[in-house]
């Protein structure tokens, strides 16, 4: 059982993702996080991201799953990195081995994975069971993150506009630019409650693991 869970930052799907791993048991990724660890390494390199590419990508064959733990990820300026690493295409097709790996490998003991990104839907995994599309309004969006790294109102302003300049980015990059695939359920969290949201997505979860087995036992 494969799940992808896509969508711009802020929209809850690092809150979902793990309320449905630990519902269904399964083994998650924050696939951002690889991009993220790559950032990190550019920025302690001190590596002039406009001229410097080669040294970028020659670092991306250094990223693993276990960087993805390391602490310092979550700060803004690491996310605003990782979101420009993330236009080379060539580091996207080295860190998209890693994921098609883990999305691949016997998840045992768990029932499967579930992977959330930007392209997990439209370019990971594009044969996954269940793609699940998270949207919400930018100014929600930056309301929560906000919320999250404890800004004051003060702050709302910038994050938002950070926020809105890293959605272009992530929108408009030539390669594996964010989009819903196709078959995704999309919500739209803006006016939900995270409970809410965890229902419906464990409703299409539900769902598809329904047509599954009435599928396999009809053919049986
Ligand atoms: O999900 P996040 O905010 O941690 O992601 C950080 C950046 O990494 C995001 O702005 C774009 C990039 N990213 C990507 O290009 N593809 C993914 N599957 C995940 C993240």
């Amino acid at each position: 059982m494969i799940i992808t869970i896509d969508g711009p930052a802020g929209a809850g799907k690092g809150t979902v993702a793990q309320f449905l791993a630990q519902k269904y048991n399964l083994k998650k990724l924050d696939t951002g996080m690889l991009y993220r660890a790559l950032a990190k390494a550019v920025l302690e390199a001190q590596i002039d991201v406009s001229t410097q590419q080669e040294k970028i990508i020659q670092l991306a064959q250094q990223v693993t799953i276990d960087a993805t733990e390391q602490e310092g990820l979550r700060k803004e300026e690491v996310a605003n990195l990782a979101s420009i690493v993330a236009i080379i295409p060539d580091v996207r097709t080295i860190l998209n081995q890693i994921q098609r790996d883990f999305a691949h490998a016997n998840p045992h003991p768990y029932w499967g994975v579930i992977l959330d990104g930007r392209d997990i839907g439209t370019v990971i995994c594009p044969e996954a069971d269940c793609k699940i599309f998270l949207t919400a309004s930018s100014e929600v969006r930056a309301m929560r993150r906000n919320q999250q790294i404890g800004g004051t109102p003060h702050h709302h302003h910038e994050i938002s506009k950070i926020m809105i300049e890293r959605d272009m980015r992530d929108q408009n990059r030539r390669v594996a630019p964010l989009s819903a695939a196709e078959n995704a359920y999309t919500i739209d969290t803006t006016y939900l409650t995270i409970n809410e949201v965890c229902s419906r997505a464990a409703y299409y979860i539900d769902q598809v693991y329904l047509k599954n087995k009435n599928s396999s036992s009809i053919g049986a």
